[in-house]
C-alpha cells in the first residue's frame, strides 16, 4: 500500500530528527536486537561496527526513495538474497521492524506520534515484503 503525502513527509521529517542524534541509531537498534533476540546474535559477527554503518546507509536509501519504494525492487532482491545466505529467515524480519521502530521511538520520545510510527510501520511493512517475496518465494 503506498505511502500518503503526509505519511511522507512524517518518515522524512522523523528521519531527520533521528539521523541528527548525536549517537547513531542502528548502534542503539543493533544493541536492543541482539539483547531481545538471540537468534539474531548468532547470525551477527562479534564487530559490528561495518554493519551498524551499512545498515543505516540502507535506511538512508529507503528514506530518500520513500516517494516511490518499488525503484529499489531490484536493490532489495539482491540484499534479501545475500541475507538467506546469512541465514536470515523470513519470519525474522518482523522482529527486526520491532526493534528498528521501538528504537526510533525511544529517540523521539513524544515527537514520535502515533501517525508517525504507522508511516514507519508502512515502509518497514513494504520493504519486507519485498525482500521476503524476492528470496523466499514459498512464503
Ligand atoms: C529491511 C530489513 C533489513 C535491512 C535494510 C538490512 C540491511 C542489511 C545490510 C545493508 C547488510 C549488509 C549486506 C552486505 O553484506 O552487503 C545486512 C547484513 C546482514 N543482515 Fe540485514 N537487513 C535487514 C533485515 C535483516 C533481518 C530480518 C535479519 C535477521 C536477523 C538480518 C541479519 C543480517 C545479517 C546476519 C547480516 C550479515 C552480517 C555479516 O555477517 O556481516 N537483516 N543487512
Amino acid at each position: 500500500m503506498p505511502l500518503t503525502m503526509e505519511q511522507m513527509r512524517l518518515v522524512t521529517r522523523s528521519y531527520a530528527q533521528i539521523s541528527s542524534s548525536p549517537h547513531p541509531y542502528s548502534e542503539i537498534f543493533y544493541y536492543r536486537l541482539l539483547l531481545n533476540h538471540p537468534f539474531a546474535r548468532a547470525l551477527f559477527p562479534d564487530d559490528m561496527t561495518h554493519q551498524i554503518f551499512v545498515f543505516s546507509k540502507t535506511i538512508d536509501v529507503l528514506v530518500e526513495n520513500v516517494a516511490n519504494l518499488t525503484r529499489l525492487r531490484p536493490t532489495l532482491t539482491d540484499l534479501a538474497k545475500k541475507h538467506v545466505k546469512y541465514g536470515v529467515k523470513a519470519y525474522q524480519y518482523a522482529a527486526v521492524g520491532t526493534v528498528l521502530i521501538d528504537t526510533f521511538a525511544e529517540l523521539l520520545g513524544e515527537d514520535f506520534t502515533r501517525e508517525a510510527r504507522e508511516a514507519w510501520e508502512l515502509v518497514y511493512a513494504e520493504t519486507a515484503g519485498v525482500m521476503i517475496s524476492a528470496a523466499y518465494p514459498e512464503n
